[in-house]
């Protein structure tokens, strides 16, 4: 379990008196996540994670290498409602002073986005609260306009274990895809890497804490799709060139010193940092292109934007295209129920609100303009 951010009451009761306060529960469940927050703001104030909890699930998990969908499920049916009674005990606050529950409608396992709605529409039903279906992508997409005063549009980059795209951020709830990889996704490439390794999962913190001792010029790892036109990406290729390295030292050492896991770790992590540097530069163009100017702001966001190596990168890269990167603090990065407030926030805002008649959608894509991404995740279905 983990905290993101905790405000103390004073600073919801000054929020309150500046002016009407818009309260909001968020619940996620797509995957291994069981987690529930609540953020707070008003018209004149920036927003404010009033309490935060994530339970996740590794443990659970760590004996079948990924995650089991039904174990999941049934982690969050049963974790849900504490986790909300407690985040709730946290904010000091009680169900009848929300304005609202978001909930993680999709994309993701099947099971957890069933445990997800059904809680939160139990709990609208029975507090007779607005009921908000957020996407999780959004949510994700949208972190930077909870941490920071960013404005529309916006171009993000949205990497994670399931998903990997770019996109012009038009609206809270427009979105344009530019472009996306075209079979892993980085994190998916990150955490196969660590299991090829033996490192723990997930894999994207164990590759960045051995690549600070490993040499990333050792192994010459693809860039794949380097050169193309364009800002599609592809991981699996780099997934198997690591498999190899790994194979022949293992050979020739007879056993992989910890120096050559770190070599191997620090090389692939160079090797997703240069991808990435090259598309970002590329996606700058697309967005100009599709928006007509150049991004002020340039968001990285989901899991893979917590690692500190390829933020410098694309900060550079950022520098020369003369936009300003914006990542999260690394908790609001990774999985967490506070973007999923946060989105329900922006929705509400636009009057957008759903009823017990929502469903669950493993596949969601974002801009549903664009042809969908094809192949299907272990963390769940892409969009
Ligand atoms: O956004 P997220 O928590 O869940 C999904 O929506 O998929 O992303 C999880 C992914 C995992 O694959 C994990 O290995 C990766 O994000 N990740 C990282 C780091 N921290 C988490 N990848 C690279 N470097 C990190 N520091
Ligand atoms: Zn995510």
């Amino acid at each position: 379990m983990c905290d993101i951010v905790m405000e103390p009451r004073a600073a919801r009761q000054e929020q309150a008196q500046l002016a009407s306060t818009l309260t909001m529960l968020g619940i996620e469940s797509s995957c291994d996540d069981t987690a529930s927050a609540i953020v707070s703001c008003t018209d004149q104030s920036r927003p404010t994670i009033l309490a935060s909890i994530n339970q996740d699930q590794a443990s659970l998990h760590v004996a079948y290498g990924g995650v089991v969908p039904e174990i999941a499920a049934r982690a969050h049916a049963e974790r849900l409602d504490g986790c909300v009674a407690e985040v709730l005990a946290r904010a000091k606050l009680d169900l009848a002073e929300l304005d609202g529950v978001a909930v993680t409608a999709g994309p993701g396992l099947i099971g957890g986005l069933l445990a997800g709605l059904s809680f939160a529409k139990g709990v609208c039903a029975g507090a007779g609260l607005p009921l908000l279906g957020v996407n999780h992508l959004a949510g994700h997409a949208l972190t930077v306009r909870l941490t920071d005063d960013v404005a529309f549009p916006y171009l993000a980059l949205l990497a994670s274990g399931g998903h990997c795209q770019f996109l012009a951020v038009r609206g809270a709830s427009h979105f344009l895809r530019l472009g996306g990889t075209i079979d892993d996704a980085p994190g998916e490439a990150f955490d196969k890497c660590a299991r090829i390794l033996g490192f723990p999962q997930p894999g994207g913190p164990s590759i960045e804490g051995a690549a600070r001792s490993g040499d990333p010029h050792r192994f010459a790892f693809p860039r794949p799709l380097a050169g193309r036109d364009g800002c599609d990406m592809s991981f699996s290729g780099l997934k198997t060139a690591v498999l190899h390295a790994h194979h022949q030292q293992t050979s020739a050492d007879a056993g992989l010193a910890r120096q050559v896991c770190n070599d191997i770790a620090a090389s692939f992590q160079a090797a997703v940092s240069d991808v990435f540097a090259e598309k970002l530069a590329i996606a700058h163009h697309v967005f100009e292109q599709a928006i007509g100017h150049p991004p002020r702001v340039f968001a990285l966001c989901g899991g893979v934007a917590a690692n500190q190596q390829i933020r410098r990168a694309l900060k550079t890269v950022c520098d020369r295209c003369g936009s300003t990167l914006i990542a999260p603090h690394p908790q609001l990065c990774t999985d967490n129920a506070a973007m999923i407030a946060w989105a329900g926030i922006e929705r509400f805002r636009l009057g957008l609100r759903d009823d017990l008649s929502l469903i669950a959608r493993p596949r969601w894509p974002l801009d549903a303009t664009s042809a969908p991404m094809l192949g299907h995740g272990k963390k769940g279905a892409r969009a």
